[in-house]
């Protein structure tokens, strides 16, 4: 029996509300997921919230309450992002769930018990804000920290360690052997690097004096385990229900890449006996103005000139063109400036011009000309050839691009196809055809609105994985039931002759003028 393609993404800190970076990583999860139940492949598909640590504890304390409440407020404006998004999870995982505290103390035990767990005492540089201990060499010339590490101090505790270094040259012996582990393989290339450089052992441990906000030790009740260490058991212990181990793809951000996945979490599973996941993938930031996009607003964002968010833009017109603006915007693995420029810009013209003026055409001059009964294609010259091979040659593109993740790419391809049946039918010109009582040119005429409804068939069929909601509205539109595979329908036919297409639609409504 084959398991399910088991995919996740990272699992979103519960101390602030969801941001664009949020948003595009479950869209880009769900765009890689829908494409493989469209190939007809059985899928899992986990998202979650990382709610124990400092920062949840902080954010908690500041506000006043305590930090399950919090944590609950925050799940409940994720899990809407998701509706919202029509993200299609089969799970939610929060690491404050039984199901998860049991498995992450199974494993620590079972760590332990094996000596890959020993306790001793450290001093050290510790950076509150990333949780973390800093090392000398972090330090800048001047003697101060990098402002990413925050507020810096320096303590001396007891503490647990996992045994990583004694792993790191069989890590980065399977990274060599593995090329197709990280995704892009720049970052795989930046990770051996990294490897070359002595890795210290990893404290998995917070003296509860200091951390109380986390899952206890099993093996001593005066301390809980370190967050990254719990954050990333989250993809094992949530798999365990559904039996499909090891994950597919890991979706993160690059930000979390080195040394959390690509050193810890190998290293853990390894040292624990269970198999590795398949792939990662590392996708770039979203940069507003040429900075991250965070939730940790600084006072130079004060300063910016307001635009709207992305996020309130697809509150505005809607999920499936902010899941196309991130997929058309950001090549995977790169960096992608954010504007609200862009985005309607792409609203407007990709979305509007010709993907709703084809839907438009198609509906009113069917109904104009047809009763809006969808003719049979009868004629077959040169217009007729072209476009069907300029389909022939979408097809194996989008389908290519779009196994290798290169959505913007495979995108950029349908929509020449798109443009390229607006250019066949101001070619063909039914409603010059219409004016003529010759048979010919009414059976130009139906070829005409044939062509081009296949044309826009196939097209939304293709769409389905990044704009789930439209392409089902224009399947429906055009007499039928949205396909559910991509085989059987992404082959030019006549599977329309006969169908009765719906009234006209504004499915891009135009933003209101200021
Ligand atoms: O890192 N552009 O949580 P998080 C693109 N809890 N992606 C972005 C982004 C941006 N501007 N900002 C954030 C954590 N992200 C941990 C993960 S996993 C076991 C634990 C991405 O809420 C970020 O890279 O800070 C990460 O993959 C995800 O959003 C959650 O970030
Ligand atoms: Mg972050």
């Amino acid at each position: 029996m084959s398991k399910p393609f088991y995919l996740t993404t990272a699992i979103d800190y519960a101390n602030g509300a969801p941001h664009l970076g949020h948003a595009y990583e479950k869209v880009l999860a769900d765009t890689i997921v829908r494409f493989h139940r469209m190939n007809g492949e059985d899928v899992h598909f986990l998202t979650g919230l990382d709610e124990h640590g400092q920062k949840v504890q902080q954010t908690a304390q500041k506000r006043g309450v305590p930090p399950q409440q919090c944590c609950d407020e925050v799940a409940a404006l994720f899990q809407a992002l998701c509706v919202e998004l029509n993200i299609s999870n089969d799970d939610y995982i929060r690491t404050t769930q039984p199901r998860h505290i049991k498995v992450v103390q199974e494993l620590l035990q079972k760590l332990y018990d094996a000596g890959e767990i020993y306790k001793a005492d450290y001093k050290g540089f510790y950076s509150i804000r990333q949780e973390q201990f800093v090392l000398e060499k972090d330090r800048l010339e001047n003697g101060k920290w990098p402002e990413l590490f925050g507020e810096v101090i320096e303590i001396t505790e007891s503490n647990y360690f996992f045994r990583l270094a004694k792993y790191q040259d069989w890590l980065r012996k399977y990274l060599e052997e593995n090329p197709d582990f990280i995704f892009p393989d720049f970052r795989r290339k930046n990770v051996v690097e990294f490897l070359k450089e002595p890795i210290s052992d990893l404290c998995i441990s917070r003296p509860k004096e200091r951390l109380s906000w986390g899952i206890e030790l099993p093996f001593d009740k005066d301390f809980v385990t370190y967050v990254w260490f719990d954050a990333l058991t989250n993809y094992y212990s949530a798999s365990l229900e559904k039996g499909c181990w090891p994950a597919d793809i890991h979706v993160i951000g690059k930000d979390i890449l080195v040394p959390p996945h690509a050193v810890y979490w190998p290293i853990m599973l390894h040292a624990a006996g269970i198999e590795l996941p398949k792939k990662i993938v590392a996708h770039g930031w979203w940069l507003s103005a040429g900075r991250k996009v965070s939730k940790t607003k600084t006072d130079a964002d004060a300063d910016a000139p307001k635009e709207k968010t992305a996020l309130e833009l697809a509150k505005e017109f809607g999920p499936d063109a902010f899941r196309y603006f991130v997929m058309r915007e950001m090549a995977v693995g790169q960096d992608s400036e954010y504007s609200e420029a862009l985005y309607m810009s792409r609203y407007k013209s990709d979305l509007g011009n010709d993907l709703g003026n084809l839907v438009n055409r198609v509906l009113n001059m069917t109904g104009n000309y047809c009763g809006s009964v969808s003719p049979a294609a009868t004629v077959d010259e040169a217009p007729e050839q072209e476009l069907r091979e300029l389909w022939e040659k979408t097809e194996r593109q989008y389908h290519g691009l779009a196994a290798q993740l290169d959505y913007r790419n495979a995108l950029d391809a349908l929509w020449a196809f798109i443009r390229g049946i607006n250019r066949y039918a101001d070619a063909r010109a039914p409603w010059k055809l219409a004016k003529s009582d010759d048979p010919a040119d009414r059976a130009k005429l139906e070829t005409a609105l044939a062509v081009m409804s296949e044309g826009l068939r196939l097209a939304a069929v293709a769409l389905t994985p990044v704009m789930p909601g439209i392409s089902s509205k224009i399947q429906e539109l055009l007499g039928g039931v949205p396909a559910t595979q991509f085989a059987g329908n992404q082959t030019w036919g006549n599977s329309l002759v006969g169908k009765t297409f719906g009234a006209k639609a504004i499915l891009f409504p135009r933003p209101e003028k200021k």
